[in-house]
């Protein structure tokens, strides 16, 4: 080794001893004839002082260095408690420059917060620089220790790690596929795996009972701060379960994680959720539950009321606390915010606090039109106290709830109501099994379905109450699916599995699919249920998305060694590229095979 030791690990044990040190300048501070650089390895930084040694003056941020000197305690008053090596410093006896680096983009002292200010294509373009920075190493010092944490919960229940292909066939999440041409079959194209769910049911009938896999999936979707179109999972699948086996070990693994990561005891077992439940009273499937603010559903208030805007099929509402306060301003904010929603608006109402003054001296909003029995009556229905506002929406229940549950995350943040510190897990159970798809098509009539598919996969089984009569109502149908929430982010999800050929046949009719669709898309998973499959289930965790939320961030690209931009382009390498003409001829790209 060219080194002795390792600059973050000296302390006042090693005082006297002789040490070579390896790394790059930090930061540099001439003060008179004495300089001091802030040399920085993996392991931290150490102050090296040089006294009298001409080459140091030479020395800029960023060169990478070598430099053999002697461990002396610092002077008192002079020692930094901050820093895990303050109570000591290297004084040199010689430096050698072992590269040169030019002025970085940014400024990488080492423990500014992640996001300091450096825009994310300057920072993904230069990650290796990036990546120098403490906060940005130690989300992928997490990561790592994540994974270690997940293979030893999964060896010690003996689970068997098993690699699926990435060149396949289309696997359907609900995404559009990544394609890749095939040379040696021109037009022929495989499908990158959106998950590897139909491998990991394969590997059950396979007789593997317990499979794992740290699988790397993709999906050409929109970015978002939770979502990218590259993405790892911890996968996981197993025979002869129930919904109870699943829950046990996911609890049993997020309390070893945040244990060992995080020093925090998790309580368990996670509280559960119908999605029902969740979306009337969260409007969310994934609720954020470190803060109150349940919604108020005033449908049954507003019946047979003349006032058109609250003539819906669902009236529901927020009741915001101290929200009288509210100024005409913040008001129009909520207007445009539900705008840029693509909803028609927030109705509003203040009730007065007589103690404050807030709000007034009697009802004051926009809905005031309102029958006056009705308006008395609502901040009472809607639990609001004197100095609150109510912020209403109406409309189809669905969307009418998924905006309240939208409104109920932000009145949380601007109002200060998210108890940070908090960790808050719970299953939200019991989803719907189909969800309709609305056709683009004018001829049908809007709100009309034009078809079903399946909120989780067409794998996931119904609930017993459905499983002999989804086919006939699918509007109703529940299934047997899960997901895990964490403080507001969808964790992971999963479901048992549907192991009969016939009720998998009536899911791919209900989805419309054809049985000659159905044998050429999933012949070979149909095929294979011909030889006695188990009952099987499992689920998949967002690697990434549980990497964040382990490293205090909220956006996924924090954890990924080499992340893309929201563009979905990679400013590193620049890739996607054009390919040439020779590339296109090769890999059959424009070959049409005939059909
Ligand atoms: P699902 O599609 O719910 O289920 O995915 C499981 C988990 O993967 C994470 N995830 C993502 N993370 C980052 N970027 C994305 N684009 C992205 N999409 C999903 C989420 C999600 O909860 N095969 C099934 C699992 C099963 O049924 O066992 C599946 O893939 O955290």
């Amino acid at each position: 080794m060219i080194r002795t030791h390792q600059a973050g690990a000296l302390r006042r044990d090693d005082v006297g001893a002789t040490v070579v040190l390896t790394g790059w300048v930090a930061t540099r501070r001439d003060h008179g004839g004495v300089t001091f650089l802030d040399l920085r390895d993996a392991s931290g930084v150490v102050q090296v002082v040089s006294r009298d040694l001409p080459d140091v003056h030479a020395l800029r941020n960023e060169w990478c260095i070598k430099v053999t000197g002697e461990v002396g305690a610092r002077k008192e008053g002079n020692e930094n408690p901050d820093l895990s090596t303050g109570h000591i410093e290297v004084v040199a006896t010689a430096v050698e420059v072992l590269s040169e680096s030019e002025t970085p983009p940014f400024p990488i002292h080492g423990s500014e917060p992640i996001d300091s200010g450096v825009d994310e294509t300057t920072r993904w373009r230069y990650r290796y620089l990036d990546l120098r920075r403490t906060g940005p190493a130690s989300a992928l010092r997490t990561r790592a220790k994540i994974v270690s944490v997940i293979r030893r919960v999964m060896e010690r229940h003996e689970f068997v790690d098993v690699e699926t292909p990435y060149l396949t066939r289309s696997t359907p999440e609900g995404a559009r596929d990544f394609l890749v041409p095939v040379r040696l079959q021109p037009g022929h194209w495989y499908a990158l795996p959106q998950s590897p769910q139909l491998f990991k049911q394969l590997l059950m009938v396979a007789g593997l009972e317990r499979y794992y896999q740290i699988a790397r999936c993709f999906r050409d979707e929109d970015f978002r701060a939770d979502r990218t179109p590259e993405f790892t999972q911890l996968d996981i699948e197993m025979s002869f379960l129930d919904e109870e086996d699943v829950f046990a070990l996911t609890e049993e693994l997020f309390a070893e994680l945040w244990r060992d990561v995080l020093g925090v005891e998790l309580p368990t077992p996670f509280p559960r959720i119908t999605y029902w439940e969740s979306m009337r009273r969260y409007g969310s499937d994934k609720p954020d539950l470190r803060f109150e603010l349940e919604l108020v559903d005033l449908t049954e208030h507003m019946q047979g009321t003349e006032f058109r805007v609250f003539q819906a099929e669902h009236v529901g509402a927020v009741v915001v606390p101290g929200g009288a306060g509210y100024t005409r301003k913040e008001l129009d904010g909520w207007q445009e915010w539900a705008r840029s929603r693509g909803a028609k608006g927030i109705a509003w109402l203040l009730v007065p606090d007589p103690a404050t003054g807030d709000g007034g001296s009697e009802l004051r909003g926009s809905i005031t039109k309102l029958e006056a029995e009705r308006l008395t009556s609502l901040p009472a229905a809607a639990g609001a106290a004197p100095g609150d506002a109510i912020l209403f929406a109406a409309g189809p229940r669905r969307t009418t709830l998924e905006l309240l549950g939208a409104l109920r995350n932000a009145v949380a943040r601007q109002r200060g109501l998210v108890r940070e510190e908090e960790w808050r897990f719970l299953w939200v159970v019991d989803a719907p099994m189909f969800e309709p798809v609305s056709s683009d098509n004018p001829a049908v009539a809007e709100g009309a379905v034009a078809g079903w598919t399946a909120v989780h996969h067409p794998f996931t089984a119904p609930t017993e109450a459905y499983a002999a009569t989804f086919h006939d109502d699918p509007e109703h149908a529940l299934a047997r699916a899960y997901d895990v929430v964490g403080n507001g982010m969808e964790l992971g999800g999963g479901s048992i599995r549907i192991h009969q050929r016939e009720m998998q046949q009536r899911v791919f009719d209900v989805i419309g699919l054809t049985r000659d669709e159905a044998q050429s898309k999933f012949g070979f998973l149909l095929e294979a249920f011909n030889y006695g499959p188990p009952p099987h289930g499992g689920i998949a965790f967002g690697l990434d998305r549980l990497a964040a939320t382990l490293a205090g961030t909220d956006a996924i690209r924090e954890v990924m060694a080499f992340p893309k931009a929201s563009s979905g382009g990679d400013p590193l390498t620049g890739a996607p590229t054009p390919v040439t003409e020779r590339q296109r001829k090769e890999a059959g790209i424009d070959v049409r095979p005939e059909l």
